[in-house]
């Protein structure tokens, strides 16, 4: 991948940057804007060096919601920027951007409005190319979607990394392809498909694995366990078998919920009406033990519902990290949320930007976006 550093005689020219502002919206407002924000450098880079930044991105999986009031956001971290609310392939938008200034920063409305994005279309994607002459890439979390702005319209323009994406490769790739030992790895959330060709990837080189969140839900009822009212898939991922491996650790105690009423228990003493909602405190000591232990770190997925405002397991592990002096590199859009809300993004060596995205260059050391690049 070639740097957007690398970029010459950049004054003047129309640079199209694929970045993702798909953030948290509630009640039309954004409620997280870390993504946001670690696009900035990019921006500002080349922005301060003369070029016409023109920003694309989706929000939502549909394109229904408007980026207007992300373009209000993005007003706070670049007073000057704009936004063309127009359909993107339409004259009223050429003429618009035609007018646009060297140093200046606009975003078009949500790429996902167009037929041709999600299909990957390389005629749209060819028109999208006109307005620029310089395509970058600074989406590293919807880099595993094969679209129209992250892949074919690359094709079409000189094409380069921007400095997130850089950042996202290098960190993610360390943990690949040169961890440190002992190599913590702490996996939660759910959905054990997306999980587990990490599971067989880094069970070899990690020292202790451990599988928390609704992941464990799924352990314990593919080991007989009564699992109650919890999230389980239904499904069989012949889990009793990995978990034999001696490097996997399973939560030892959990706090479970009956009738809004909760309380800890072991995972073979759950009953027919119980939810697991997080991990207990002997889990968590059991953690604290190995991540003071670890060198490297790298989470991937809450440990509990913390949707529902169970997150005290989740939270109490972010700090005993933070106050760790191992390498950590922690993933994941709810997780990342969490650490957002308690300004902790500093306390670790590399928060990524991705919760699918990550998953899968983890899992295959490259993604569909940064191969469009080469
Ligand atoms: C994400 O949030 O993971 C990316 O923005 C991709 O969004 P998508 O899942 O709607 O493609």
């Amino acid at each position: 991948m070639k740097s957007i550093k690398e970029i010459e005689n950049i004054k003047g020219k129309r640079i199209l940057v694929r970045v993702d502002f798909n953030v948290p919206i509630l009640n039309n407002k954004v409620v997280d804007d870390f993504r946001i924000q670690k696009a900035i450098p990019t921006i500002n880079f080349l922005a301060k060096k003369g070029a016409i930044v023109i920003l694309i991105s989706h929000a939502g999986e549909d394109g229904t919601q408007s980026l207007d009031i992300i373009a209000k956001v993005l007003k706070k971290y670049v007073d000057n920027s704009t936004f063309i609310k127009s359909t993107i392939l339409s004259d009223e938008t050429e003429e618009l951007v035609k007018k646009l200034k060297p140093g200046s920063v606009t975003l078009l409305e949500n790429i996902r409005r167009e037929v041709g994005e999600k299909k990957n279309d390389v005629s749209f994607a060819r028109g999208l190319s006109r307005l620029g002459d310089i395509y970058v890439n600074d989406a590293f979390s919807v880099s595993h979607r094969v679209h129209a702005s992250v892949v074919s319209v690359a094709k079409f323009l000189p094409s380069f990394a921007g400095l997130q994406l850089i950042d996202e490769v290098k960190h993610l790739s360390v943990v690949s392809e040169d961890p440190k030992h002992p190599f913590l790895f702490i996996l939660g959330g759910a959905k054990f498909e997306t999980k587990l060709p990490l599971i067989k990837k880094y069970l070899p080189t990690a020292d202790s694995l451990f599988i928390g969140g609704a992941l464990s839900n799924q352990v314990f009822v593919e080991q007989g366990y009564e699992v109650g009212l919890s999230l389980v898939e239904q499904k069989n991922y012949n889990l009793p078998k990995l978990v034999k491996n001696p490097k996997i650790i399973l939560p030892i105690d959990l706090l479970v919920s009956e009738n809004k009423k909760t309380h800890f228990t072991k995972p073979n003493n759950i009953t027919k009406n119980e939810h697991i909602y997080d991990i207990g405190p002997e889990t968590i000591k059991k953690l604290e033990e190995e991540i003071s232990k670890a060198k490297l770190i790298l989470w991937n997925g809450p440990l509990g519902r913390i949707e529902d405002g169970y997150d005290a397991g989740t939270k109490a592990l972010l700090k005993a990290i933070a106050a760790s002096r191992a390498i950590s590199v922690i993933g994941g859009g709810d997780t990342v949320e969490i650490i957002s809300k308690l300004k902790m993004e500093k306390d670790f060596t590399f928060v990524s930007t991705g919760g699918g995205a990550t998953l899968e260059f983890l899992a295959k050391g490259t993604l569909p976006g940064i191969k469009a690049l080469k």
